[in-house]
């Protein structure tokens, strides 16, 4: 029974390569038509098509059912955020300047602030403060448009902090607007009061298990990079991630080469993100092993980085390529997929159009959201397929990066259907 159909859509069905020139990787269908059905999106093609289905009663509309005019406006999946840090407390503004003064990432974390500083925060806070703080991002990336996002631990750096913080995610996603898909992020950084062998140990034969067999999270990430944690490190951890039937994903290259996008590869990691210093031989191993990669092109600008990660490379390849926000309390505090979009094309090099299927396609494969769930395995549910979205923009506007979320009204489906904003 079809609950809601939007008619005379220009609609982007997303079914084109991406590294397709012009508005290749959209599909467009230029009069279009949608048909849901509860949380299925039972039919998208041609709006005459759609007409047709009805009027031979092959679609059925439900009494009650909404119908909306699109008039030509622009219809495109749900955006996706697939790599965030939004749960935390405290303040590390001051790094913003300090970094302006020159000092970098690295030496900030060296001198107490960086990601320790949020760990300290975010031990003492309350779960009441974590979760409104968290639901208020959720909030703000929801009227960007975006209707899944992704959220990391590994503020916590404990079993029973990082089991706290994955039980608040699950939490802050409840009653928010989008779906939430949260992250184990054991191997964020090593906690204070213990060995980093030991921790390394403690996430690979406790935490990870632990927080699979709960069900309270879907991924499992590390953080692998020069000062942070080793190839083999990440890998020991990842891999007892894969085993418990969790996606792997895992920050690679960021800072140095590593290699761990090759790392990734060898994992079998659904994506391998930040990338800023992967060769090509990262590059080639995820294309064979099917690897997407997240580009956070607003992290590299925060940080001041003069080697953003560069599409080009990875879509030669036939690397599917996801644009994150990468929000987090230290080396990226900006909001709005508008300046997301607009920082892949900027500094990454994408195409508007393939920006486009980087937030919605790209970051929807990055996270694994199409793997079927194992039976023994309680992995929080997430709705399927994406949520819609309906832009109101000139037909003929074709900056997917201009004043969308300005001159959007958004419908989400399901949920509160027709929830129009302006
Ligand atoms: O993805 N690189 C590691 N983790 C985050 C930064 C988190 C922080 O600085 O608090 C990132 O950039």
């Amino acid at each position: 029974m079809i609950s809601l159909s939007i008619r005379h859509a220009r609609l982007a069905t997303m079914e084109g390569a991406q590294a397709a020139p012009g508005d290749g990787p959209l599909a467009l269908i230029e009069d279009g038509g949608v048909a849901v059905d509860g949380e299925r999106i039972a039919f998208a093609g041609p709006d005459h098509e759609l007409a047709e289905k009805i009027a031979r009663g092959e679609l059925r509309r439900d009494r009650g059912a909404l119908e909306i005019d699109a008039a030509g406006a622009l219809v495109t999946p749900g955006f996706v955020d697939p790599h965030t840090h939004l749960l935390f407390a405290g303040d590390r503004s001051a790094e913003f300047a300090q970094r302006l003064s020159g000092a970098t990432y690295s030496e900030i974390a060296q001198t107490g602030g960086g990601i320790i500083s949020t760990v300290q925060s975010t031990r003492a806070a309350s779960d009441e403060h974590l979760v409104e703080g968290a639901r208020q991002r959720l909030a703000r990336l929801t009227r960007g448009g975006v209707t899944t996002v992704e959220v990391k631990s590994g503020y916590g750096a404990s079993i029973e902090q990082e089991l706290r913080l994955l039980r608040l995610i699950r939490q802050a996603g409840q009653g928010a607007s989008c779906d939430v898909v949260p992250t184990l992020l054991g191997l964020h950084t090593v906690p204070p009061e213990m060995d980093r062998h030991a921790w390394v140990k403690v996430v690979s034969t406790e935490l990870t298990t632990e927080a699979a067999q709960q069900g309270l999270a879907h991924g499992c990430d590390a953080f692998c990079d020069k000062g942070a944690f080793t190839t083999d490190e990440c890998r020991t951890a990842l891999e007892a991630g894969v085993r418990a039937g969790l996606a792997a994903h895992l920050h690679a290259d960021q800072l140095t080469n590593t290699a761990g996008a090759a790392l990734a590869a060898v994992i079998g990691c659904s994506s391998a993100d930040h990338l800023e210093r992967t060769g090509a031989a990262g590059v080639e191993a995820m294309a064979r092993a099917g690897t997407t990669a997240v580009l956070l092109p607003l992290a590299a600008w925060f940080l001041r980085d003069s080697k953003p990660a560069q599409a080009a490379p990875f879509l030669a390849a036939g690397v599917p390529v996801a644009l994150g926000s990468n929000l987090n309390p230290g080396s990226q505090r900006m909001e709005g997929s508008s300046l997301l979009l607009a920082a892949g094309c900027l500094f990454s090099g994408l195409s508007p159009a393939q920006a486009l299927w980087a937030c919605t396609v790209g970051a929807s494969r990055a996270l694994h959201m199409d793997a079927p769930p194992r039976p023994d395995h309680p992995r929080p549910p997430h709705r399927s397929p994406p949520q819609l979205r309906l832009t109101v923009r000139e037909r003929r506007q074709n900056d997917c990066t201009t004043e969308h979320t300005e001159s959007t009204e958004s419908f989400l489906v399901p949920g509160s259907c027709a929830s129009a904003r302006s």
